[in-house]
């Protein structure tokens, strides 16, 4: 599968993400997704699936240097302390020794955006996470603490899909050569059955939800160009 490299990690550019999947369900989807080839596994402590997501890679046979985990910290533990402590619980819930990508998972009021990514970047320099991101971030956010912190982000993520417009961010982000990382690529299921994404489905024997992901992969596919065309697959 097609990788994106951003801050010394490589992404595999289609992840499973596993939110309100939990225990048994979780593992035997984890463990699915990797028998079919899927590198990238997304989760977060929030989730509370840390743990089947361990389960599912350790019962793997997959080598760790060959899967991606992305975990993400919620809002309400991102004083550094909390940040070390909710860290701490998700690496030994996954049973690895490092994540490949940590997250902010959602802004807060109250967070001091220095302070946070201090923390994280002293995870990074530890080894214990590859590279460190956020998610949810709106622009004016994400120039504070690309312009003003200088925090090495590897990726914002964020909803967009098919049926929702994110120019801004988007444009933001490619000037800035940081990956942009689409949640709910089926816009929570309304995609799979969108008559127009069916209607262009049948044309190429594809399901709408498959138009609905090549959709979004162009859409990456054509930022970079835009912004790098030298690195262009
Ligand atoms: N960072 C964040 O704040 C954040 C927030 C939300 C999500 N996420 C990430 O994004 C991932 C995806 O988001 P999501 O699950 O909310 O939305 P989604 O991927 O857009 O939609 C998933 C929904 O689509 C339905 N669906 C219908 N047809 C489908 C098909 N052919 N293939 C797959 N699903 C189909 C699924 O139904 P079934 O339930 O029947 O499978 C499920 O309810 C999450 O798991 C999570 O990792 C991140």
């Amino acid at each position: 599968m097609e990788n994106l490299e951003t801050r010394g990690i490589s992404l595999p550019r289609l992840g499973l993400g596993t939110f309100r999947m939990q225990g048994d369900v979780c593992r035997a989807a984890v463990e699915s997704a990797l028998g079919l080839g899927y590198r990238h596994i997304d989760t977060a402590e929030m989730y509370g699936n840390e743990d089947a997501i361990g389960a599912a890679i350790a019962a793997s046979h997959v080598a760790r240097k060959d899967l991606h985990v992305t975990t993400k910290v919620w809002h309400e533990n991102l004083a550094p302390d909390a940040i070390r402590r909710a860290f701490d619980a998700s690496l030994k819930k996954l049973k690895l020794d490092h994540v490949d990508l940590y997250l902010v998972h959602w802004p807060s009021k109250s967070m001091k955006l220095p302070a946070v990514f201090e923390t994280l970047m002293k995870l990074n320099q530890e080894g214990r996470t590859r590279a460190i991101g956020v998610a949810n971030f709106n622009l004016a956010l994400l120039k504070t603490v690309v312009e003003e912190i200088k925090a090495p982000i590897a990726c914002n993520q964020i909803e967009y899909h098919v049926m929702l417009d994110q120019t801004r961010v988007a444009k933001y982000l490619a000037a800035k050569s940081i990956p942009l990382v689409a949640y709910c690529p089926l816009a929570q299921g309304r995609a799979a059955s969108d008559a127009t994404l069916m209607a262009i489905g049948r044309k190429h024997g594809a399901s709408a939800a498959q138009v609905a992901l090549k959709w979004l992969l162009d859409q990456e596919r054509r930022a970079r160009k835009a912004s790098r065309p030298i690195s262009m697959r």
